[in-house]
């Protein structure tokens, strides 16, 4: 396993959103170090980047808060964020508060990050894991943990989707699992984009949490993105299995708690 270049690539588009954020008049997130990685950004990043700032602002912010919550809740607590990219939380925000935050990514990523990066300081330690998420090396982790996955679910497709969910969820100690969730629909029109912009990107949205509700997550908290995306053009194929409209997935953020285990009488399920 291997994660590809385009895919690789698409941290360096999120790197270039909070870096033109970091540029507006009045900037809904700061972030100094994005700057310092788009020498390599191409036409095709700068394609989805004009298409994707917006969502990619909204989503880290909310992340942001939601993890800040988290570690306060949880002093001590190690910081998980698996296709970490060129995110750098632990450079921007306090997170003082927590044992470490570790990150997994391909290593060529993890190798420039912590070259570009190499002279900054972070609030905690940081630990970097090179590796595959659909083969999650061993994280090392002591006590509590909070999981986070920021722009990365949407490239694993549903079988992929169902075997991380279920590894995380046999972790022990994790609080909670901070998670960017797109609709089916939103993936279609963003494959869209990424089509136009000759980025070769297959994208997978959720029809509905039950893919994650089955390997043992319950959604805790869910924060919606601005809906501002065109519809996607139909594409002739039958719909995805009916769900109803009180479970379809819309874009957001979510945070995940592991389900309670079924309450048991004389070790038999209590229905
Ligand atoms: C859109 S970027 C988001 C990066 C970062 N989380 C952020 O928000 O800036 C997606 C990231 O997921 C990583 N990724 C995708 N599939 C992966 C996999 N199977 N294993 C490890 N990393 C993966 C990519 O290398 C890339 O860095």
């Amino acid at each position: 396993m291997g994660v590809a270049g385009e895919i690789q690539a698409t941290a360096l588009v999120a790197a270039a959103c909070r870096a033109e954020e970091t540029r507006q008049p009045a900037p809904r997130l700061t972030d100094p170090y994005a700057e310092r990685f788009l020498d390599s950004l191409d036409a095709a990043g700068r394609a989805l980047l004009a298409a994707g700032r917006d969502e990619v602002v909204h989503r880290t912010t909310l992340i942001d808060g939601l993890l800040l919550d988290e570690v306060r809740r949880h002093p001590g607590a190690t910081v998980v964020n698996l296709g970490a990219g060129l995110c750098t939380r632990p450079y921007r925000l306090d997170l003082s508060a927590c044992r470490e935050y570790v990150e997994v990514d391909a290593p060529e990523i993890l190798a420039r990050k912590a070259t570009v990066l190499g002279g900054a300081e972070p609030s905690c330690p940081v630990r970097r894991i090179p590796g595959d998420v659909r083969g999650l090396p061993a994280l090392g982790v002591d006590g509590p943990a909070v999981l986070v996955t920021e722009g990365l679910l949407v490239y694993l497709p549903p079988a992929e989707l169902a075997g991380l969910a279920a590894t995380l969820g046999g972790l022990p100690a994790v609080t909670g699992w901070l998670a960017d969730v797109v609709s089916a629909d939103s993936a279609r029109a963003m494959a869209a984009v990424a089509g136009r912009a000759r980025a070769g990107l297959a994208l997978h949205g959720l029809e509905s949490m039950d893919t994650v509700e089955r390997a043992g997550w319950a959604v805790a908290d869910y924060r919606l993105l601005p809906a501002r995306r065109p519809a996607a053009r139909p594409t002739g194929r039958p719909p995805g299995p009916s769900v109803p409209a009180s479970r379809r997935v819309l874009d957001g953020v979510v945070l995940l708690r592991p389900a309670a285990p079924p309450r048991t009488v004389t070790g038999q399920a209590v229905s």
